[in-house]
């Protein structure tokens, strides 16, 4: 659905809508929601919708009614909890419930109201919030539906900002929306099926958003890895008809005073190789490539707000199948940085991408700190399921960076430890490294086989494995598909840099 953002600092009584949403606290009606001043004849249902406890005004309650106001004759009521635990992720989560019902209104123009009560404890500013939370909410992805062309065009929604108190902004409107088209495209990426999203359309996607948004971008071919010495990404893409690409996108500011390096993995489909995957459920293996679409989805963000800091976005991409001349479990392969890695198993394949695109990312342009997202290890969702994504680092203070824009986002992290002993087990037998431990916490150990590969540099590990698709229960996420997650966290931490020694 096409939303357009209008802002207006004019008094709800002088609006005229098709529809409204109104954003109420859990039992303290219109009063303690900011919202008496609204014109009588519009609060009379609502209020005895209040009064008869039809809508309470509870986290994440919708209530759709008809107003008998004239000029606004449909109120979207969405509670929003108790005003004590209210922040700005409770704000998106129903903002983005809220968008979800957008279509149901049957309305070509509606208003949400921002009263000063939204701001309590909120760190972002409100307008900004609603907005990402609306139009996440309001994301489908049915571009394989036969209804899809005609329905499309009728989807069309004008939103209107009502912020008498002047609250908001149009500029903040305007990053909300922004940051919440950066992850709905990582999330129709990532929902785009294997056979329509090949490493080639990765590259393409990269192109498209580097010539939007002036960022450099190019695509090292495999004949070019072959000589830099990338035999770890080569080693996952020669079971595949599909040539991997490295992509690299550079964005530069005048004023930057560091640089940061954002790695994706990439993987279009993961069949796990000749360590073939089980059936059941190897079609989400499409979602392999979710930590790319989150880079790209954060460059296509970074490009349009400016951020004083240098960004270089880079996404490992390749497929993983089992072709006749793939890679076999007992190869040893060198790495871009010349460590020899014995492959134990030809679907731990996230790790081996990574590793020659960290080393070479380090390398070539010397990053202050480098971030990496990747839907890598299977016990990530063990061990955290579908509500955090996990962290390994060799960095505390970028940690707190990370962990700052993580509250600000609502894309939770949480820290997993990686003491030495961990990383015991996957010392090589034949050559320095090998591509598999032994044991448990295999989300650990992922993450620390990659710490080798980023010599000293302030480096944090997201494995999202948990958290890039089917994830349930949160306002603004669909209950499965692509999520798009690590978009807002990382266009939030690039915002907010700190610059690190
Ligand atoms: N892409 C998978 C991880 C994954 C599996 C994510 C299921 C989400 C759901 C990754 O490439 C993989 O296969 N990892 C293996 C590692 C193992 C062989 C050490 C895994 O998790 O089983
Ligand atoms: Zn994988
Ligand atoms: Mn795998």
């Amino acid at each position: 659905m096409k939303l357009t953002i209008e802002y207006s600092n004019n008094p709800i009584s002088n609006q005229k809508l098709d529809a409204i949403i109104l954003f109420i606290f859990e039992d303290s009606g219109l009063k303690g929601s900011g919202l008496n001043s609204l014109p009588t004849s519009l609060k009379k249902n609502l209020n005895t919708s209040l009064k008869l406890k039809v809508f309470t005004g509870k986290k994440d309650y919708c209530q759709q009614l008809f107003s008998g106001h004239a000029n606004i004759p449909q109120i979207l009521a969405v509670g929003v909890g108790k005003k004590s635990e209210m922040n700005s992720e409770t704000l998106r989560r129903a903002a983005g419930k809220a968008g979800i019902m957008l279509t149901s209104l049957k309305a070509k123009k509606i208003g949400f109201a921002v009263t000063s009560h939204l701001q309590n404890t909120s760190e972002t500013d409100v307008g900004q919030v609603i907005i990402e939370g609306l139009a996440l909410g309001s994301y489908k992805f049915n571009q394989y539906k036969e209804s899809h062309n005609e329905k499309s065009k009728l989807e069309s929604i004008k939103i209107q900002c009502c912020d008498p108190e002047n609250i908001t902004s149009k500029i903040a409107l305007k990053i909300g929306k922004i940051r919440a088209d950066g992850t709905n495209l990582a999330r129709n990426l990532g929902n785009t099926p294997a056979n329509d999203l090949k490493p080639k359309d990765l590259a393409f996607a990269a192109k498209n958003i580097a010539k939007q948004h002036k960022i450099d971008c190019t695509i090292l071919e495999e004949k070019q890895m072959k000589k830099l010495g990338m035999e770890m990404l080569l080693g996952v893409s020669r079971g595949s008809r599909e040539p991997a690409k490295l992509i690299l996108m550079e964005y530069f500011h005048q004023k930057a005073k560091q640089t940061v390096a954002l790695v994706g993995k990439g993987v279009t489909f993961d069949s796990g190789g000749i360590s073939l995957k089980p059936g059941k459920n190897m079609d989400e293996m499409k979602f392999d490539m979710c930590g790319a679409a989150a880079v790209l989805g954060a460059m296509k963000i970074i490009g349009q707000l400016n951020p004083q800091i240098n960004v270089i976005g880079v996404i490992a991409a390749t497929e993983n199948l089992p072709g006749g001349d793939a890679q076999r479990p007992g190869d040893i392969v060198t790495a871009y940085n010349g460590k020899r890695v014995e492959i134990l198993n030809t679907d731990a394949e996230g790790r081996l991408i990574l590793g020659d695109a960290l080393s070479y990312v380090v390398k070539e342009f010397k990053p202050n700190a480098v971030i990496d997202l990747a839907t890598l290890t299977g016990a990530c969702i063990t061990a955290l399921g579908h509500y955090a994504s996990g962290a390994i680092t060799n960095n505390d203070a970028l940690m707190g960076q990370v962990r700052k824009a993580s509250k600000l986002s609502g894309d939770r992290v949480w820290q997993l430890p990686s003491y030495p002993e961990y990383g015991e087990s996957i010392k090589g037998k034949y050559g320095d490294l090998q591509n598999i431990g032994v044991g448990d916490s295999g989300t650990i150990i992922g993450g620390m086989f990659l710490e080798h590969f980023v010599d000293k540099t302030p480096w944090v590990h997201l494995d999202i494995a948990g958290t890039a698709w089917n994830v349930k229960h949160i306002g603004y996420q669909p209950n499965s598909g692509a999520t798009g997650v690590g978009v807002k966290l990382l266009a939030d931490l690039i915002q907010n840099w700190e610059p690190i020694k």
